[in-house]
């Protein structure tokens, strides 16, 4: 769904050239690319994570125009400008969100769209919850609110956003959506020793199981932001 809002309201089309930060297993520019008919560049500072995000093009987006590269994207440099840039929810997974959005402005065409989306609190989430988070996740989860959460795209222009609720998911969905993935891996990978099927189910289910403890604590929102050169960092219009 997410997607689908980021591609209708900035308008990929088939002359669009999409850039994904920090594209993981490279989900999103893939999806995107394949429904506009565009091209597409994926980064990634996890080698590991482009891998597996070479495989899965090949797999599901064979005749798409797409390339991954394992870099830091803080670091990045090319020539080529993008029509659109693609942070997805990771831009909280960067030290510095500010100068992560400035890195993202530097490499895009002018009138070019930032696509995102933000996890928010309106309730703190509680000390116990969020340790627990830091502790399976690594990172601290977002505990922050909304107006925090936009201030670091000040200076673009707002195109659109949608609130949603995040309604927690059964243990049903959950156990669904652990068995579909490690069965994938383990097909793709041809795995067969039952201690370590079990394992990688342990740690899907950890993860996901702290994430929807989460849940009822956040809201998410789905972004689209447009810069222009010829009104950035400035705002002459009210927000609403
Ligand atoms: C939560 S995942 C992002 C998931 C996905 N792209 C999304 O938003 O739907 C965070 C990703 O950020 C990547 N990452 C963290 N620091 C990075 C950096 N400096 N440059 C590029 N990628 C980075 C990690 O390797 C990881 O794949």
């Amino acid at each position: 769904m997410t997607l689908n809002k980021w591609r209708v309201y900035s308008m990929l089309n088939s002359k669009s050239n999409i850039l994904e930060f920090a594209c993981t297993t490279g989900f999103s520019v893939r999806e995107l690319c394949k429904m506009a008919q565009c091209k597409g560049l994926g980064i990634d500072i996890s080698k590991a994570s482009i891998q597996a995000a070479r495989h899965n093009a090949k797999q599901y987006a064979k005749s798409v125009n797409l390339k991954y590269v394992a870099t830091n994207a803080l670091e990045f440099s090319t020539k080529d400008r993008f029509s659109h840039v693609v942070i997805g929810a990771a831009l909280r997974f960067f030290p510095n969100p500010t100068q992560t959005i400035q890195k993202c402005i530097s490499l895009m065409q002018n009138d070019g769209f930032l696509l995102s989306a933000e996890f928010f609190v309106e309730k703190s989430i509680p000390d116990k919850v969020l340790a627990k988070a830091q502790k399976v996740f690594g990172i601290t989860p977002t505990n922050v609110g909304y107006k925090e959460v936009m201030s670091v795209y000040k200076g673009l222009e707002l195109m659109y956003e949608d609130f949603q609720n995040i309604i927690p998911e059964t243990e049903d969905e959950l156990a669904h959506y652990v068995d579909s993935t490690v069965e994938r891996i383990v097909n793709d990978k041809n795995i067969k020793d039952d201690s370590l099927i079990k394992k990688l189910k342990n740690r899907l289910n950890e993860i996901k199981q702290v994430a929807n403890e989460l849940r009822p604590y956040q809201r998410y929102v789905i972004l689209v932001h447009r810069y222009r050169k010829t009104i950035y960092p400035h705002r002459y219009v009210e927000l609403f």
